[in-house]
C-alpha cells in the first residue's frame, strides 16, 4: 500500500544503501522505478525529452467502466493542459496562469491575507483563552487558500465547501488505492463538480476569459481550471497544516521567530522540504535509458520522491532537523522542476508567510490534542484535523 512510501524502510534503506534508484511494486502490482536521490529526481525532472509528464495525473487504480460512464454522463474530459502537458500548447496555457499569478498580483494579495488571518488567530486564541480546542486545519488552512486564489483568477462567489469536497475527491480517485464502490462515488461527485466548472469555463472573466481569448477550446479551458482549483489550493492548505504540526514541536525555533532571530521565509522554505505536501510526482520514460546505473525501460512509470529528496544528506547538513537556513534548505524539490515547476509556487510562499508570522505566538502556548490522520495516498497529504488546547 502507498502508506508504505514513508513507512517502508525497505524500499527507503535499498535507495540509500543502493544508488538512488529502486523497482517498487504498487497495491495492484504494477510495478515503478522510485527515485529518491536529489540528483537523481532533479535530472528526471528537468529531461522532458528521456521523461515526459504524460502520467501526472493518471489515476493509480484505474478507473473501471462503471465509474468511467458516471464520468461520460457529466461530460467529463480531462485533456493535457498543465502538469501532464508535453505538448506544443503547455507554454502557452502555461504562460497565461503565469500571468494571473504574477509576483505583484500575489504581492497585492498580502495586506488582505494578513487582516483576515488577524481576525481567525485573534477568534481561535479567544476560544483557546476560555478553554475550547480548536481546529487549525479547519480555522486557518482550509479554505484561506482558496479565497486568495478566487480573488486572483476572478473565480465568482467562490463556493468554498463544494470546490472543497470536489478537489478532495479529485484528489483521491487518481491519487489513491480504491475499490469500485467508491470509484462510483467520487466520480459521481467529481463529475458534478465538473459541471460546474464547464459552466464558469465558458462564461467567467478573468482566467478563463484570457484563455478563451487566446483560442484554447472549451476542454482547454476547464481542464486548466480544474487542476488549478485542486492544485492552487488543496497542496497549500495541506501546506499550511503540516507546517503548523510541526512548528508546534519545533519550541526553539517559535521563539527565533519570536525574538526575530529567524525568518519566516527560511521557516517556510524549511517547512517545504521536510513537510512537502506533494510526496511524490510521476514522470514516464519515453526510451530505454539509464538512470544512476539501473536500466530503464522506455515506458516505465518512474515515481520520483520529492519527500526523501529533500532529506538527501548530499545537499543538506541536518536534513532531518528543522533548521531554517541550513546550507541546502532551499534547495528542496517540493515546487519540482524544470518546465512544469509549480507555478504557484511564490503564492504558496506568500501564504505560508502570512500564516506562520500571525500563528507563531499561539503555536508557542498550544498542544496537540489529536494530530491530523492521513489517507493512503501515492501523492498528497490530507490532513483532516489539527486539534489544539492549551
Ligand atoms: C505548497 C504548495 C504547493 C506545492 C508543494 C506545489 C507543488 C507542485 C509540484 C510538485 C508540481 C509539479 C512540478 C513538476 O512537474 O516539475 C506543481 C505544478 C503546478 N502547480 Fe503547484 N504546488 C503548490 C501550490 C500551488 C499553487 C498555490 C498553485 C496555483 C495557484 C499551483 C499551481 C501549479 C501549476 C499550474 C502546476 C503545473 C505547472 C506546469 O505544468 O507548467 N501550485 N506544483
Amino acid at each position: 500500500m502507498f502508506r508504505s512510501w514513508e513507512s517502508a524502510p525497505a524500499a527507503h534503506d535499498d535507495a540509500r544503501a543502493g544508488n538512488g534508484v529502486t523497482r517498487v511494486a504498487d497495491h495492484l502490482g504494477v510495478e515503478h522505478l522510485l527515485v529518491t536521490r536529489h540528483a537523481l529526481v532533479r535530472q528526471v525532472l528537468t529531461d522532458p525529452r528521456t521523461y515526459r509528464p504524460d502520467n501526472a495525473l493518471d489515476a493509480v487504480t484505474p478507473i473501471p467502466v462503471a465509474a468511467l460512464r458516471i464520468l461520460a454522463r457529466h461530460r467529463f474530459r480531462l485533456p493535457p493542459t498543465l502538469a501532464n502537458n508535453g505538448e506544443a500548447s503547455h507554454p502557452g496555457i502555461r504562460a497565461l496562469v503565469a500571468e494571473a499569478l504574477h509576483p505583484s498580483r500575489v504581492a497585492a494579495q498580502r495586506d488582505w491575507l494578513t487582516e483576515l488571518v488577524r481576525q481567525r488567530v485573534t477568534r481561535l486564541t479567544a476560544d483557546l483563552d476560555a478553554g475550547a480546542p480548536v481546529d487549525l486545519y479547519a480555522g486557518l488552512a482550509a479554505d484561506l487558500p482558496l479565497l486568495v486564489l478566487a480573488r486572483l483568477i476572478e473565480l465568482p462567489d467562490a463556493p468554498v465547501t463544494a470546490v472543497k469536497d470536489f478537489a478532495r475527491a479529485a484528489l483521491e480517485l487518481f491519487w489513491a488505492p480504491l475499490e469500485a464502490d467508491r470509484q462510483q462515488q467520487l466520480a459521481t461527485e467529481v463529475g458534478r463538480f465538473h459541471l460546474v466548472l464547464r459552466e464558469f469555463a465558458a462564461t467567467g472573466g478573468g482566467l478563463a476569459a484570457s484563455l478563451r481569448a487566446a483560442g484554447h477550446p472549451p476542454d482547454v479551458v476547464v481542464g486548466a481550471l480544474f487542476f488549478l482549483l485542486v492544485a492552487g489550493q488543496e497542496t497549500t492548505s495541506q501546506f499550511l497544516t503540516l507546517l503548523m504540526h510541526r512548528l508546534i514541536g519545533e519550541p526553539t525555533v517559535l521563539a527565533g521567530l519570536r525574538n526575530g532571530s529567524v525568518g519566516v521565509a527560511e521557516v517556510v522554505e524549511e517547512g517545504l522540504r521536510l513537510e512537502p505536501p506533494i510526496v511524490t510526482w510521476r514522470r514516464v520514460s519515453t526510451m530505454d535509458t539509464l538512470l544512476g546505473g539501473t536500466a530503464v525501460a522506455a515506458g516505465t512509470s518512474i515515481v520520483l520522491w520529492l519527500a526523501r529528496a529533500g532529506r538527501d544528506s548530499a545537499v543538506v547538513d541536518a536534513p532531518e532537523q528543522f533548521l531554517p537556513g541550513q546550507r541546502g534548505s532551499r534547495r528542496h524539490l517540493a515546487f519540482g522542476a524544470g518546465a512544469h515547476r509549480c507555478v504557484g509556487d511564490q503564492l504558496a510562499r506568500m501564504e505560508a508567510a502570512t500564516v506562520v508570522a500571525e500563528v507563531a505566538p499561539l503555536l508557542a502556548e498550544v498542544r496537540v490534542l489529536r494530530a491530523p490522520w492521513y489517507p493512503d495516498n501515492l501523492t498528497f497529504r490530507m490532513p483532516d484535523t489539527l486539534l489544539v488546547g492549551r
